[in-house]
């Protein structure tokens, strides 16, 4: 499996190596801590005994748990802070040594890995239990001291090193002699003493182990980001992708034949021609009534949509339904991004959804021609639909996102609308050819506008990857709200 296993105990640089390398890697990153954490929160807030097993383990089952790069909620509730917090810290070891709650966790952390082509994941036990047939396995150790002095040096704890230090070796005992999974170094994990490296002289191991096993006899990397960490760059040092799988990295769109002179006589100049609106108006209309009927769609938050003005939307992504539903967010006519396999199936159809105002997007590349596209659809004053995970996802969680909505917003200046949609999956997931009348939900946050500097609009490394985030986290919270109380297969 492409996983790679991060374990060792509290202060060793986990969290922040493992979050790198994933970075570095285009892999997903999970932080299985912070998911015992929060499912710590929960005991806490109801007020159950961490010694009530079964309570306990009942409410790691029934909670709504979502921990990603961009925070931690649990059932909608944002608890990023809460869960590094001194109660938390003190009543977890207890609530990590539940069977109960292990075995949810660990079924959920393994539903998790399933959703994605690569991934990070950092605890206790994730080379012995979670995922014992992970490509890599890394345990990372350090001295006490080293430990204790990193912890009380991240100022969350309030207090010195000494009683860092005692809190650590009294952690340490317990997750080392608990009954359930103790932390333990797998037989063939790779042990790094961290004590006395840097940061990033630990993630460039860990990546340099990673590519030892995954790029035998110098064969050709697969992902656009192995490629890209190959030669030393990331995939953010480039053109953001807008609407590419990492995954698949070889270009598929060439030989399409595209009506760019239709898509333009009738939509680049700044409004729609008459009967390019008329034709969206009838068929967004359709679309949207029979939404309204099959799924009984709620939307709430439609006073956050822009009444003039180009913006970009910017929905999770869990079914091809997605875009007929978040057409019902504006009557204002909306541009939309396809595959370019779309102007491939027929020229009647090809020229249908030109005339509706989408246009193409090759997979599996950075495509300057679609990022070209969407910078000049915005400077018109036209608003745009782009799906930040780039493309369709499974699961309830929000996967890492794609720099080029953020890059789009930074460099035009326009806000981003972020979208929650619940219930489209269950509709329509990847794969089904029946949609079900469930109940689908549309949560619309609060535009976030792009900063802008003294020098104009910057689109530095750092500007984007700090809009993603603040959009991510948008997102996380938005997507639980619309999942909340729908039936969740
Ligand atoms: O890494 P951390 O300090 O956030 O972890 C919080 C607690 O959860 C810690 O007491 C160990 C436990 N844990 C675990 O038992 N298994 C994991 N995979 C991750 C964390």
């Amino acid at each position: 499996m492409r996983v790679i296993a991060i374990d060792g105990p509290a202060g060793t640089g986990k969290s922040t190596v493992a979050r790198l390398v994933a970075d570095r890697l285009g892999f997903g990153y999970l932080d299985t801590g912070a998911m015992y954490r929060a499912v710590t929160v929960v005991v806490l807030r109801a007020g159950i005994a961490a010694d009530d097993t079964d309570a306990v383990a009942e409410r790691a089952r029934s909670c709504d748990l979502q921990v990603g790069p961009y925070g931690v909620f649990v059932d909608a509730i944002e608890v990023t802070e809460e869960i590094r917090g001194p109660q938390v810290t003190a009543a977890v070891s207890a609530v990590a040594a539940n069977a109960g709650v292990r075995a949810e966790l660990v079924r959920r952390q393994r539903e998790w890995i399933a959703l994605r082509p690569g991934a990070v994941l950092e605890g206790r036990d994730i080379g012995t239990v979670v995922v014992p047939d992970a490509r890599l396995k890394v345990f990372l150790t350090a001295s006490a001291e080293a430990r204790a002095a990193r912890r009380a040096g991240e100022g969350t704890t309030g207090s010195d090193t000494a009683s860092v230090a005692a809190d650590l070796a009294r952690r340490d005992e317990l997750d080392s002699t608990r009954a359930a999974s103790p932390l333990a170094t797998a037989a063939d994990a790779v042990t790094v003493d961290t004590t006395d490296l840097t940061i990033e002289q630990v993630v460039a191991e860990v990546v340099r182990l990673w590519q030892e096993r995954d790029v035998p006899n110098g064969a050709e990397p697969d992902t656009a980001a192995d490629r890209a960490s190959a030669d030393g760059t990331t995939e953010a040092d480039r053109d953001p992708a807008i609407g590419s799988t990492r995954a698949s990295a070889r270009a598929s769109g060439a030989g399409h034949k595209v009506d760019s002179e239709l898509i333009d006589r009738a939509w680049n100049a700044g409004e729609p021609t008459r009967w390019a609106r008329l034709l969206y108006t009838v068929v967004r209309s359709a679309l949207v009534g029979l939404c309204y009927l099959w799924f009984r769609l709620e939307i709430s938050g439609r006073e956050h949509v822009p009444a003039e003005g180009a913006f970009i939307l910017a929905p999770v992504h869990r079914s091809n339904l997605d875009t007929p539903i978040v057409a019902a967010v504006t009557r204002r006519p909306m541009r939309f991004m396809g595959k370019d396999s779309l102007w491939g199936v027929h020229r009647a159809f090809s020229w249908f959804i030109s005339a509706l105002g989408a246009f193409p997007v090759a997979r599996g590349t950075v495509d300057r021609d679609a990022l070209r596209r969407c910078q000049s659809v915005l400077e018109a004053g036209q608003p745009l639909v782009l799906y930040p995970e780039g493309t369709r996802q499974s699961g309830p969680q929000l996967h890492e996102l794609f720099d080029g909505p953020a890059f789009l917003a930074l460099r035009t200046g326009v806000p981003v609308v972020p979208v929650g949609i619940g219930g489209s999956e269950r509709a329509q997931g990847k794969g089904s050819k029946f949609i079900r009348p469930t109940k689908v939900r549309v949560v619309i946050g609060p535009p976030i506008l792009p900063p802008v500097t003294g020098q104009g609009r910057a689109t530095s490394r750092r500007a984007v990857r700090e809009l993603s985030a603040a959009l991510g986290h948008d997102l996380q919270l938005l997507f639980g709200q619309a999942q909340a109380g729908l039936p969740a297969d």
